[in-house]
């Protein structure tokens, strides 16, 4: 279904929220939101992918999909693994956004040897058991900045060894020029792809203290500190970044 969220007042009078409504219409919204949606879900199973086979030996390691929403990278995975078994927890706190990924999945014949499951919890007090891959593409940027840290901390204590975190995030630059000129492109690309100056003007508004965003050099500083070993940054579009970090085997 076609976002048109934010050509309603009441939404763009409110803040932003992953309620029934942005459910609804997210495949279409994230796709003309965010720049290579498709190509940066396609490198993270492909990464995935790549890591998992690495550790052919550990029984029933886990991929968790860290604000799942509705499941996208889960269908992502199960294309890359064709044939190949994985394990895949899907953990999100929205109802409506978790209610979808299980009809989804339920209408599509899953491989048996994919095991896909979705929660609704919250990814910061989970109790994760046996992960091997974290993911969380476009998540921690709605996390209140001091959970941040504390959080990422807990993901690399529970990680195996040699395990992996992939993250991307929309981020801030160091130089206001470039934060300017990247901001006009984002827009640009946003109005490249069917949305008003009205619609941008007030999902911006909606997420001014909803989405916080950090610089990519203070992102890596985060993984730093959160304990991972090996960090890198694998894909940038103008002020999108998608990082990985790895806890040494
Ligand atoms: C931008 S969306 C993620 C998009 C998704 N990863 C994808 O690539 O299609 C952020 C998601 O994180 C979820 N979320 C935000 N804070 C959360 C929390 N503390 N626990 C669980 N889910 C959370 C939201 O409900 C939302 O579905």
């Amino acid at each position: 279904m076609k976002d048109q969220v934010f050509q309603s007042q009441k939404s763009r009078e409110a803040d932003f929220d992953f309620n029934p409504e942005v459910a609804g219409v997210f495949e279409d919204m994230l796709e003309r939101s965010v720049p290579y949606y498709h190509e940066v879900k396609s490198m993270t199973a492909s990464l995935i992918r790549y890591y998992y086979e690495q550790e052919a030996g550990t029984d029933k390691k886990m991929i968790y999909d860290l604000g799942s929403s509705t499941g996208a990278l889960a269908h992502a995975l199960s294309q890359k693994f064709e044939g190949t078994p994985f394990y895949y927890t899907g953990i999100d706190n929205s109802p409506a956004m978790v209610e979808k990924a299980v009809d989804i999945f339920s209408l599509n014949s899953v491989c048996p040897e994919h095991k896909i499951q979705f929660l609704c919890d919250d990814i910061i007090s989970f109790n994760y058991e046996n992960p091997f891959v974290f993911v969380s593409n476009y998540t921690i940027q709605f996390l209140r900045p001091m959970e941040r840290l504390p959080f990422l901390r807990k993901l690399y204590q529970s990680l195996a060894p040699g395990g992996v975190f992939l993250m991307s995030e929309k981020v801030l630059e160091n130089n206001s020029g470039y934060s300017r000129a990247f901001q006009k492109l984002y827009y640009d690309f946003k109005k490249e792809n069917g949305y008003s100056e009205m619609e941008i003007a007030g999902k911006r508004e909606a997420l001014e203290n909803v989405l916080i965003p950090y610089r990519a050099d203070e992102n890596i500083q985060m993984l730093t500190e959160a304990g991972f070993d090996y960090i890198d940054l694998y894909f940038k579009w103008f002020n999108f970044a998608s990082f990985i970090a790895i806890k040494k085997p």
